[in-house]
This record gives structure tokens, sequence and C-alpha cells, in this order.
């Protein structure tokens, strides 16, 4: 990878990528593109475009223009969006997707996108999901992930694009906030706990789901990406995993820093549902096996981040306010 365009890149995910990705290739080698614009570092610390990812042909140009060898295409609605507006969200997540692989196949580029979690659904096994499993997703989000991954594999074996792509458990992250998931309970806790001292959670207590700290998802992408593609045996869709929480396990973590942190429900049975559909744990040996992932955070490291990176962040807004 020399030259990168990453599509969604103001999200929750890409607020980050970005920056790594801009430390790492450079910033002039890292297109950032987004349908909205904002001040985040990422649209401002090197080129970025507007660009709706429905409109194919805008794509190809700007792949052109900047000549990249490859795109990380992150644009999507998630799953509780998704479900909000399922037909929106299949033109966005399809389509999209669709624009970024014909642009890959017709300029010869990599293309990373992630699947998820949510490509599970009731009929899969809960604990410890294998990598290769029953995919039958009872979500709109579910089932343009299970679609994408056979998309990907397909223009991998029909046109030789080269795909690559994990199933990214939630993602917790304390920069951009999250775009409207299953798993956002996980960061407003955080937040709330700062803020507030005290969380409502929408999901219900004992409801496991995977998680992972945002640096490990970053690190991740880079190092699929940078893998030699001959040991890549499920290219588009590793399992991949940091931990496997509910509420009350976060809130007792919480509690080791701010021992007054009061939790407590509002269950909403929408995103319930989501979450009840979905694994409570994944195995992820064959990512680890394949091209050597591995997470750093735990429960406990990543909350003892968290706390002080809100906290500082909370600090920095109350001196710009003053
Ligand atoms: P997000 O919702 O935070 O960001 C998505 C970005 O896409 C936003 O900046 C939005 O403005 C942009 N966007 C929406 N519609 C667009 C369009 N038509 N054209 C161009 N841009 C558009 O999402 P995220 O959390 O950064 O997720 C990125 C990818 O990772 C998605 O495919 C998502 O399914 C996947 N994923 C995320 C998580 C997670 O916990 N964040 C977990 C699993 C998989
Ligand atoms: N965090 C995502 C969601 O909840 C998982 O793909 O939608």
């Amino acid at each position: 990878m020399k030259k990168i365009m990453v599509t969604g890149a103001l999200g929750q995910i890409g607020t980050e990528l970005v920056i790594k990705l801009r430390g790492i290739y450079g910033k002039d080698n890292v297109v950032a593109t987004d349908i909205r614009m904002d001040k985040s570092a990422a649209a401002t610390s090197g080129p970025f475009e507007t660009l709706d990812v429905t409109d194919g042909k805008k794509m190809l140009e700007l792949a052109k223009k900047y000549q990249v060898d490859t795109i990380m295409h992150l644009a999507a609605m998630l799953s509780a969006v998704a479900e909000a507006k399922p037909l929106a969200a299949w033109n966005v997540n399809m389509g999209g997707l669709v624009n970024a692989l014909e642009t890959a196949k017709e300029l010869g580029l990599k293309l990373f996108t992630p699947s998820s979690i949510g490509a599970f659904g009731p009929s899969t096994p809960k604990d410890r999901t294998p990598q290769v499993t029953i995919e039958r997703p009872t979500t709109m989000y579910g089932v343009n992930k299970v679609s994408g991954e056979l998309l990907c594999d397909y223009y991998f074996t029909k046109f030789g694009v080269d795909t690559r792509g994990v199933r990214f458990p939630g993602l917790i992250s304390y920069m951009a906030p999250p775009g409207g998931g299953t798993t956002d309970y996980a960061v407003e806790i955080y937040y709330d706990a700062v803020e507030k001292g005290r969380y409502t959670s929408f999901i219900d207590k004992g409801t496991y789901m995977d998680m992972m700290y945002m640096p490990d998802a970053l690190q991740a992408i880079v190092q699929l990406m940078e893998a030699d593609p001959a040991r890549l045996k499920y290219r588009n869709a590793y399992n991949i995993t940091a931990m496997s929480v509910e509420p009350e396990e976060i809130a007792k973590e919480i509690r080791h820093h701010l021992p007054n942190f009061k939790l407590d429900y509002s269950v909403d049975p929408v995103r319930q549902a989501i979450a009840e559909s979905w694994p409570n744990s994944i195995d992820d040996s064959a990512a680890r096996e394949d091209w050597g992932f591995k997470s750093n955070y735990d429960l406990e490291k990543m909350t003892k981040d968290m706390l002080r990176k809100i906290e500082r962040k909370i600090e920095r807004k109350g001196k710009l306010a003053q």
C-alpha cells in the first residue's frame, strides 16, 4: 500500500484510521472522503474530497485523480440505523460496495471493507462462534454484511481483485462518536460515567457481545492489508475480537476508577433483539494463525485508557468554552 483512499472517513473508524495511515504512509498519500465535511484532523490534515459512495462515477474519478492503489471502504449505515431505514441501508451499504469493487476492478486496486459480528444470526452457534459457520442474520445490516462478504469473494475469484476484510466486533473509542449501532452503549457508558456518574443502558444486563478498543482495530486493518496474500484463507471476513462483555462487567470495571458510578436500564427492544441475535463471543483463531492478529487491550486496560482520554477531552472542551 502506497496511496490510499478512505470512504466514510469521518465516522468512528475513519476519523482515527486516516490519522494512523497518514502517520505510516505519509499525509499526502491518504485521501479522506465522506459525504459530509467537518473540522476533524481526518478532514484537515491531508487531502479531503466529498464523495457520496453511491456515485460510482465520482469514486472512479477520484481514485484516478489521486492515483491510489488501495481503497478502504468504510462508508455504511450501521445496525440500528439500517433497521430503521432498511431500503436506504441496502442502497448505501450494497450500492457503495459495488462501486468500490468496480473501481478496484477497473484500476487494479486493493480493497479493504469491514464485515461485522452482525453477519451472524440466531441460528449461528452463540459461543466461540467459528470462523466458518451459519450466517443467516435477521437484520438488514446483517443481510448487507453477508452479501458483502460473498460479493468480495466473487470479485476476488472472478476478477482477481485483492479484496480483504474482517468481521469487527463492537468498537469502543473516544475520538468520534459511534454512528448508530447496537454496541454503541459500550461507548456511551464511558462518557456518561465521566460526565454524569451514571448511565442508563439500552442493552440489558447479561447480554454478551464481542468488543474491541479502537487501537487494536486499526492495527488489525493495517496488518491484514500488509499480510502475505498467499496466507489469507478467509480473505474477506476474518473473525477478530478482544473481549466478550455485558453491561454489568463494564460497570464493575468503571467502578475501579469511579466508585460511585451507577448503572440502570431502559432496554430498547429493537437494539436488544439485534444484540440477542448476535454471538456472545467469537473465535478468532484463524486470524491469529493466518496473519498474526493479536489484541493488546482487555477490558481493564481499555477502561483505564477510555476514562483518562474522555476526562482530558472534556477538560479541553471546558477550557475552550471559557
Ligand atoms: P460510522 O457510522 O461511524 O461512519 C460512517 C461514515 O460514512 C460517516 O462518516 C458517514 O458520514 C459516512 N457515510 C454515510 N453514508 C455515506 C455515503 N452515501 N457516502 C459517503 N459516506 C457516507 O461507521 P464506522 O463505525 O466508522 O464503520 C465503518 C465500517 O465498519 C462500516 O462498514 C461498519 O459496518 C463497519 N463496522 C463498524 C463497527 C463499529 O463498532 N464501529 C463494527 C463492525 C463493523
Ligand atoms: N458496532 C456495530 C453495530 O452495532 C457492529 O457491526 O452496528
